[in-house]
């Protein structure tokens, strides 16, 4: 009987998400938008490391050359199923980041997959409101470690690609063991924000 309250009572901690002392919620850089819940296990000068809550995104898949070309199709494609190109017909409140996973094809003419997603409000995360076109889905991604590296200002596609170098080094001379076929870029700023812009690259850590 005591085991069982002592593993329930630790499991009740585990799923409680433990905030580090320091760290408010919700970071300053979601701009007071919703943004999925993460515990940081660790900050170095280099990188994060944080562990993400399992969550859905609403996502839809554009395979092109260039990056901002497709993730500017990408997001018309969310933001217009946020807007009440729904099942449902309702509107969905604008949450950060713009996420996008990045997958490049082997050869150097080969399309990237770039799979651009929103995140779910937290009201919504049950049950989605129904894309009503077959490109755009609901998307649930598992509770992942994710190592973060954060710059500054408008992020131009060889801003993202250095960045996701110098982390993938980073990570390498730490031996940490990383998905190295993708990573993703986070977008937490509109286009019309001219200061205080945040960015981020994520590699998920291999469990
Ligand atoms: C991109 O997606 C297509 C369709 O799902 C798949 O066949 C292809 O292998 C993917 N390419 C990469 C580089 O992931
Ligand atoms: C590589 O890792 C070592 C210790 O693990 C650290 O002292 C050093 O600063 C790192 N070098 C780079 C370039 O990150």
């Amino acid at each position: 009987m005591l085991t069982l309250l002592v593993l329930t009572t630790l499991a009740s901690l585990a799923v409680t998400s433990p905030v580090l002392p320091s760290q408010t919620w919700p970071p300053a850089f979601c701009n007071k938008l919703e943004c999925p819940k993460y515990t940081m296990v660790k900050s170095t000068k280099d990188y994060e490391e944080r562990i993400y809550d399992a969550a859905k995104w609403t996502s839809t898949v554009v395979s092109g050359m260039e990056y901002n070309t497709a993730v500017s199709e990408g997001f018309m494609k969310l933001f217009s199923y946020i807007e009440g190109n729904n099942k449902k017909k309702v509107t969905i409140p604008m949450t950060a980041p713009v996420a996008t996973k990045v997958e490049h094809g082997q050869g150097p003419y080969c399309k990237t997959n770039f799979t651009v997603s929103f995140f779910v409000p937290f009201a919504d995360q049950a049950s989605p409101p129904e894309p009503s076109t077959s490109d755009v889905f609901t998307n649930p991604l598992p509770q992942m470690t994710a190592f973060v590296k954060s710059f500054g200002g408008f992020a131009s596609e060889t801003d993202w690609t250095d960045t996701a170098k110098a982390l993938a080094k980073s990570l390498d001379n730490a031996t940490v063991s990383y998905h190295k076929d993708f990573y993703y870029t986070a977008g937490y700023n509109s286009p019309f924000q001219l200061f205080d812009r945040h960015n981020e690259v994520w590699f998920i850590k291999k469990d």
